[in-house]
């Protein structure tokens, strides 16, 4: 089998002439005929001058050269696209599907045996795994690695779930405008991922548990010089997996994604993750269920206490023992002959692991710090394909309730109208959002934690039952039903509820329901997004080919044929 410099020769019609060429074109780099005679490791780089968690990635790949270079092999790193996550118009998940194609074309037009991917902020990790699956060349994720936390006032910060906790006591008028700026400037203090349990570090976490980053290295603090070690480490096991030609695809098996969503329940993670882990596993022909969640859901406590769903947060959790605690409590329940990027598999690790665990924030599994998985999945006459609801994050009173509901057609009218004081709501009412799906929105943005009605905020209300076709961001918190499938624009019964109508949701049924007569609801005409102007380009691939929230919003043409369980 061809190697290194000799993989996928540039098309001349004369092969020997094409390696020769890229022979000489790569000494004109200054490499020596031995270092270019070794495994190659490309080095997938996501940095950007628009992403602010990703600042530190110059000197973590510097890391991961050392790594290859000490265990034989030639490093060699390209750029990516980068998504940062609060500086993407409309939203990043519109760009998660081209980043992942960028990452795949990249990773398999170019010649490398082995691919360390360097990601971290929301959308990033994802793509990058996407497209690694679907590359088929060996690859290892190094994750960027958490924030560390400020201050104000004595008081720790963290993003973003303290962003929203502030922001909430400012529309609620609690908070003036000067102090709102000095929490501004304390939120998110060096590089790295949102300090908490939000969809940066889920993923994260599922890179870990799903074998595909190398074990103890998911919550290292960005800053933390244990996190240039992993690097570095990380470099030399590209090169192992070079020599050993283990591809993702004996590592993402159907197993190592009910492992995945063993560990997803156990750390109360992002509600993103679910999209992400469906579309990860789409591209190794895995279908990833929303009942196998329930199912697991059950039979999964929340072991680690934090925030957006506790109270500690990311660095908090690397010193009380990192990852590594979780899958060692959840040992009974996993599917332990999983490979991962070691070449070892699962129980091999955590037979060798016994680490020190801070119970304080890391429970063992007979004392949980909630009885029951974080994430539900909910079926019935509004979700006939599933919505998802995190339940560690709720007020529990709304989990078993009915509501009037209070309708909003578009993102742009739940702007106009939420704050009007004549809005006709009263805290039991269900605020409903549609349009702000895939296809709708377009993109799907984190639309989905509607606020609360600011008359109402300021009268003390904190949660209300809300529902949309959107996500959420993995660091917000409520009693908040997401990514309902399919959503209004693609003609799902979110486009025909109107204000009033009655909704039942139950969490013990895993149920949400549209109390409405289905001969009546067949007669009404859906609400459907406003015309947008015609798209072109990477729009227009979007919106052709995007599937729907249960299949991951990944495209069509990009998830492989399934393969058996
Ligand atoms: Fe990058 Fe939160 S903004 S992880």
């Amino acid at each position: 089998m061809s190697h290194g410099l000799s993989r996928g020769l540039t098309n001349y019609g004369d092969p020997d002439f094409a390696l020769y060429l890229r022979r000489s074109f790569a000494r004109s780099m200054g490499y020596s005929t031995a270092a270019l005679a070794r495994p190659i490791v490309g080095i997938a780089d996501s940095s950007s001058g628009f992403n602010n968690c990703h600042r530190h990635l110059p000197e973590l790949i510097a890391a991961v050269r050392r790594g290859v270079l000490a265990a034989g092999g030639l490093p060699l790193d390209f750029p990516t696209i980068s998504l940062g996550e609060v500086f993407l118009e409309p939203t990043s998940m519109l760009y998660r599907n081209l980043m992942s194609m960028d990452v795949e074309e990249m990773v398999r037009a170019q010649p490398m045996d082995a691919v360390v991917l360097v990601g971290g902020c929301d959308k990033t990790v994802p793509a990058q795994l996407m497209g690694a699956a679907s590359a088929g060349v060996p690859a290892v994720q190094l994750v960027a690695g958490p924030m560390m936390t400020g201050r104000h006032r004595g008081e720790r910060l963290g993003a973003c779930t303290d962003c929203r906790r502030f922001w909430a006591r400012h529309r609620a008028g609690q908070l003036t405008k000067d102090e709102i700026e000095a929490v501004e400037g304390g939120l998110a203090t060096t590089t790295g991922t949102c300090a908490v349990m939000g969809t940066a570090s889920t993923m994260a976490c599922l890179a870990e548990a799903l074998g595909m980053a190398l074990p103890g290295t998911a919550a290292i603090p960005a800053v933390h010089a244990d996190r240039l070690r992993a690097a570095e480490a990380t470099g030399e096991t590209a090169v192992a997996l070079a020599r050993s030609r283990l591809t993702p695809d004996r590592i993402l098996t159907p197993a190592a994604f009910e492992n995945a969503l063993r560990v997803l329940l156990a750390i109360g993670g992002s509600t993103n993750a679910i999209l992400h882990l469906a579309a990860i596993a789409g591209r190794v022909g895995v279908d990833l269920s929303l009942r196998e969640l329930n199912r697991l859901s059950d039979d999964t406590p929340v072991l680690v206490d934090l925030k957006p769903s506790g109270q500690h947060y990311m660095e908090d959790f690397f010193a009380a023992g990192g990852l590594g605690g979780v899958p060692r409590e959840l040992r009974d329940r996993l599917r332990l002959d999983c490979l991962t990027v070691t070449g070892e598999t699962l129980g091999t690790r955590l037979a060798a692991e016994n680490g020190w665990v801070d119970r304080g924030v890391i429970r063992g599994a007979g004392d949980p710090f909630q009885p029951a998985g974080g994430l539900v999945a909910l079926f019935g006459s509004l979700a006939p394909a599933g919505a998802v609801l995190k339940r560690s994050a709720t007020d529990a009173g709304l989990l078993e309730s009915e509501g009037r509901a209070v309708v909003f057609d578009s993102l742009e009218d739940l702007a106009r109208r939420i704050d009007a004081p004549t809005l006709d709501v009263t805290p039991a009412d269900f605020l409903v959002l549609r349009n702000a799906g895939p296809k709708g929105a377009p993109g799907m943005p984190e639309a989905g934690y509607l606020p609360i009605p600011r008359k109402l905020a300021g009268a003390g209300v904190t949660d209300m039952v809300r529902i949309s076709d959107a996500r959420m961001s993995g660091t917000a918190y409520g009693t908040v039903v997401l990514h309902v499938a399919p959503e209004a624009a693609a003609g799902g019964p979110l486009a025909r509820v109107r204000s009033g109508d009655r909704i039942r949701l139950s969490v013990r049924e895993r149920r949400l329901d549209l109390l409405v007569d289905p001969a009546e609801l067949a007669r009404r005409a859906p609400v459907a997004p406003a015309a947008a102007e015609p798209s072109r380009g990477y729009r227009r691939l979007f919106l052709e080919h995007v599937l729907q929230a249960d299949a991951g919003c990944d495209f069509d043409f990009l998830r492989a044929a399934s393969r058996p369980a």
